[in-house]
């Protein structure tokens, strides 16, 4: 049997996503999930996938005793802990910033605590490029400095990683938060991706449901951007490849003989920057649909551009992504289609 890694939020979007990576590589994945946010339906979708149905709880981990049961339950077993679990809607977290701080930070030091306790030291934590706000130089690497917070919800994911760098070096834990770009697509079997409870919060699911004729037009935030085509610059990334960078910051930050911070930190992007007309334009070229859209004011919020300086993951952690931009709208497009069919597109 493999080693038991805990897995926070392991049924949502990347959570799920990695669960098939730890699988096949070899890992026994204990789902936890207060399902807030999902659907036990991916439970089954993971099995069909991996061959075998993944360890799974329902826990709110902002109750501290439903975790350290998990921990007790599990003692001297979990190796390792990949926090996904987190409100995290931009929106939502600028109407609700009191659930937002309390549910974000709340999980995570009880958490933290756990393992204290139970003496589990590896943790891979799910960050954002947000953190960096707009930044001063493009590509953006690491050692950018972190601005503001425009939204709660970005605060919240600043704020966790300050807790975790202190927690890690007063409690001798190995942590490293992975600080992703924009996760789009899906599995290559379109048995998993992002479920939407409501209307979409991102660009990608926007033109999908467009092409499938859900919306009449794609809104496309402000074309008065300083880029090449006036509309704002994001790195894509496909989720499985987000979900491959979670192996091997487990590994690193399992290996007791690797010198390194008791805290790191690394970009997990592509390293390219596609503006949201090349997202637009390529998806037509792949899928042969019509993506009608029109502009819009920009979006509160937004940043003009931002893509990542991938050095660091792809040296240290020795992480690369292995999909392009065709094979991120494809596998989006086959989700879309795998949701229609179903009835919940
Ligand atoms: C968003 C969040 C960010 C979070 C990230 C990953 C905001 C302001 N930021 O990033 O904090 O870390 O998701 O979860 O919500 N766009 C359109 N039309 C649409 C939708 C989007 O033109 O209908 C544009 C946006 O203006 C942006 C780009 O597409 O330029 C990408 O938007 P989106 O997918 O929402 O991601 P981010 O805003 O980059």
């Amino acid at each position: 049997m493999g080693k038991k890694i805990l897995v926070t939020g392991g049924l949502g979007y990347i959570g799920s996503h990695t669960v098939v990576e730890l699988i096949k590589q070899g890992y026994e994945p204990l789902i936890i999930d207060n399902l807030s946010n999902s659907d036990p339906k991916v439970l089954d979708r993971l099995e069909k996938i991996c061959g075998k149905r993944p360890l799974f709880q329902q826990v709110e981990m902002r109750d501290k005793e439903q975790l350290q049961e998990v921990f007790w339950n599990n003692n001297n077993e979990i190796a390792g802990v990949i926090h996904f679990a987190a409100a995290l809607l931009v929106g939502e977290s600028v109407e609700q910033p009191l659930h937002y701080y309390y549910n974000n930070l709340t999980s995570t030091i009880n958490l933290l605590e756990c393992m204290k306790e139970f003496e589990v030291r590896p943790l891979v934590f799910s960050s954002s490029c947000t953190v960096y706000g707009n930044p001063d130089e493009l590509p953006v690497t690491e050692n950018a400095t972190i601005k503001p917070a425009v939204s709660p919800y970005g605060n919240t994911k600043k704020i966790c990683e300050d807790i975790l760098s202190d927690a890690s070096k007063a409690h001798d834990l190995s942590i490293i938060s992975l600080r992703y770009f924009n996760p789009i697509g899906a599995h290559e079997s379109a048995l998993i991706g992002e479920f939407q409870k409501g209307a979409p919060h991102h660009l990608v699911p926007f033109i999908t449901e467009t092409a499938s004729g859900k919306r009449d037009k794609l809104m496309i935030f402000g074309n008065d951007w300083n880029t090449k085509d006036g509309t704002c610059i994001r790195d894509y990334i496909h989720v499985s490849d987000v979900a491959t960078a979670h192996i091997y910051a487990m590994e690193r930050a399992m290996d007791k003989n690797q010198p390194k911070e008791a805290f790191e930190v690394f970009n997990i992007g592509s390293g390219n920057g596609y503006t949201v007309l090349e997202m637009v334009e390529s998806f037509v070229k792949v899928t042969g649909m019509k993506v009608p859209y029109e502009f819009a004011k920009r979006r509160a919020g937004d940043v003009e551009a931002v893509f990542a300086d991938t050095t660091k993951a792809n040296k240290t952690l020795g992480w690369k992504t292995r999909k392009s931009l065709d094979d991120m709208l494809k596998s989006a497009w086959d989700w879309e289609q795998a949701l229609a069919k179903e009835g919940q597109g």
